[in-house]
């Protein structure tokens, strides 16, 4: 068993800058700005961001936003949809927030001045994806989370009442009697610790699929957020629960760029090498089956003709539908050679989103006072072992907007000023030179082979141990820098992952064991929940 460390760093906080605001957001995604731009005025809000503002996972979010809008559609029906597909594990009243509150989040980014593609001035264009019962993904092209990320910022960099700090990783949270009273964080600019205090600390930081090799997320997603809430005493839920998306791009040069699922909602096939269409054999909605079911098919497919990947078949389309519809996708496929119209493409699932995190209520709470959560660092159930199709938007904007409504609560019950004693930390950290490209880049082929789309226990253990070796061998290396925090928190996610995996003796959703192939309701229709000893 490993020995988390509670501080990433040594510090003394008597010779720390000290900033003090009435919220701390950690993370700068879809989750983090829209909850910023929700907190009334008079609060003064910092955003911390470890990159610049405009990278984030949501950035790259291409299918859409899960709204029922249609006349023949409902928030019963999205309700239906999502708890299927989250296979027995969704919490029902974080799912009927969710859909119920769609609507107004939307009516609200189209007061941002977000541009979705529209049927006429009325309506807004709705197109079908994986599980989805009903046509209900409102889009802007294939660049959707562009065009809402792009809109908030500017929004958010208007406001007088919130800074942005980018270059700035939050390295770890600062309790004192159970309540967080802030976060330590590194500027990389200055190449020096800030110590911001606040009331208020919300994680919007992201998932951590950058565990594995091959992820459609951008290099940020190490989970950040996750990690110093868990060394800080958070409870952490459903981390076992990683949704490998069906059709990445398959490319000698590119195995990151996603292949939006509105494009099988537009009605590609999904096609073996022989070109044989096999979806069908695996789930009544064929192409259209929930993304667990999708990925393990194209696996087992890859598995029986020994390739590496599948296709994805829109040929049958129009050239210029394409154009227009699909334009990253069809401008980035022509890229490596690929011309949508005519080739097939080539994909491979990827890790696409983690449905754990940071364990909150529906109003972002977590187990600590004062430490909130939303977004993808979160987890409030919403969905459960497997997330449907286009709530990750509708995620952040549903339950970010919870958060800006609580900030008014939080400060105003709780009057008297931030009271922080000075500390300082001391550990056994000395400065030792390492390979942290050739660590990473092993943890990363470790997880995708033994903790991927299909596990066993025998896996799972050999990571286990192999995950514990490189852990072993850095806790105590000092810790200098954005890549050294990073490398601590992917191998802690990696730990608290296989954990969790070894622990869920079933198939369930997006976790699938081998060796025991039954979801098993009696014994595990339950989270499994980490907490830091
Ligand atoms: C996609 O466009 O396929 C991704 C949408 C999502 O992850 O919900």
């Amino acid at each position: 068993m490993l020995g988390i460390d509670r501080y990433l760093i040594d510090f003394d906080t008597k010779d720390i800058e000290k900033q003090y605001h009435d919220v701390i957001i950690i993370g700068s995604g879809i989750a983090g700005v829209y909850t910023a731009l929700e907190i009334p005025e008079d609060y003064n809000v910092v955003i911390l961001t470890k990159e610049t503002i405009e990278i984030s996972n949501s950035v790259l979010a291409q299918g859409g936003i899960a709204v029922s809008l249609d006349k023949d559609d409902s928030p019963k029906l999205h309700f239906e949809d999502t708890i299927k597909a989250g296979a027995g594990l969704c919490n029902e009243d974080s799912v009927w927030v969710l859909v119920n509150e769609a609507a107004q989040n939307i009516e609200t980014l189209c007061k941002f001045e977000v541009e979705f593609d529209r049927k006429d001035t009325h309506q807004l264009s709705l197109t079908r994806e994986g599980a989805h019962s009903k046509r209900r993904i409102i889009h802007a092209g294939d660049t959707t989370g562009k065009e809402v990320c792009d809109k908030l910022i500017s929004v958010v960099r208007k406001k007088e009442n919130v800074k942005i700090k980018e270059r700035t990783f939050a390295v770890d949270l600062i309790i004192e009697e159970g309540i967080c009273k802030g976060v330590i964080a590194y500027d990389e600019d200055k190449s020096s610790y800030i110590l911001y205090l606040s009331k208020m600390v919300v994680c919007a930081t992201g998932g951590f699929s950058k565990i594995y090799s091959n992820t459609t997320n951008p290099d940020v997603a190490t989970g950040d957020g996750a990690a110093l809430a868990y060394r800080a005493g958070a409870e952490l839920m459903d981390l076992e629960f990683i949704q490998f998306h069906p059709t990445v791009l398959f490319h000698p040069e590119n195995k990151s760029f996603l292949i939006s699922e509105a494009v099988r909602g537009e009605g590609a096939y999904l096609k073996n090498v022989n070109g044989e269409r096999f979806m069908p054999l695996y789930h009544e909605l064929a192409e259209l089956a929930p993304r667990d079911i999708v990925s393990r098919a194209i696996f087992n497919e890859m598995k029986k003709t020994k390739t590496s990947n599948v296709y994805l078949d829109i040929t049958f389309k129009e050239k210029s539908y394409l154009e227009k519809r699909f334009p990253k996708i069809y401008e980035t496929c022509l890229n490596y050679g690929i011309d949508i119209s005519k080739d097939y493409i080539p994909v491979a699932p990827a890790a696409h989103y983690c449905m754990g995190g940071i364990k909150t209520d529906i109003y972002g709470r977590t187990n600590i006072k004062g430490l909130y959560a939303c977004g993808e660092a979160a987890c409030n159930g919403i969905h459960g072992a497997n997330r449907l199709a286009s709530n990750s938007l509708l995620e952040g904007l549903v339950f970010g907007r919870k958060i800006g409504f609580e900030v008014q609560k939080i400060i105003n019950e709780n009057k008297e000023s931030l009271e922080f004693e000075d500390f300082s930390i001391k550990s056994k950290r000395v400065p030792k030179v390492i390979d942290k490209e050739e660590i990473k880049l092993e943890i990363q082929n470790i997880m995708t082979k033994y903790v991927g789309i299909i596990r066993d226990r025998e896996g799972l253990l050999y990571a286990k141990d192999k995950i514990n070796e490189h852990y072993n061998n850095i806790k105590d290396v000092e810790n200098l820098n954005t890549e050294d925090f990073e490398l601590q928190n992917i191998i802690l996610l990696s730990k608290l992952v296989i954990e969790s995996a070894l622990e869920r003796e079933e198939s369930r959703g997006a976790h699938y064991r081998r060796d025991f192939p039954e979801t098993n309701d009696a014994k595990w229709k339950k989270n499994i929940i980490k907490l830091k000893k």
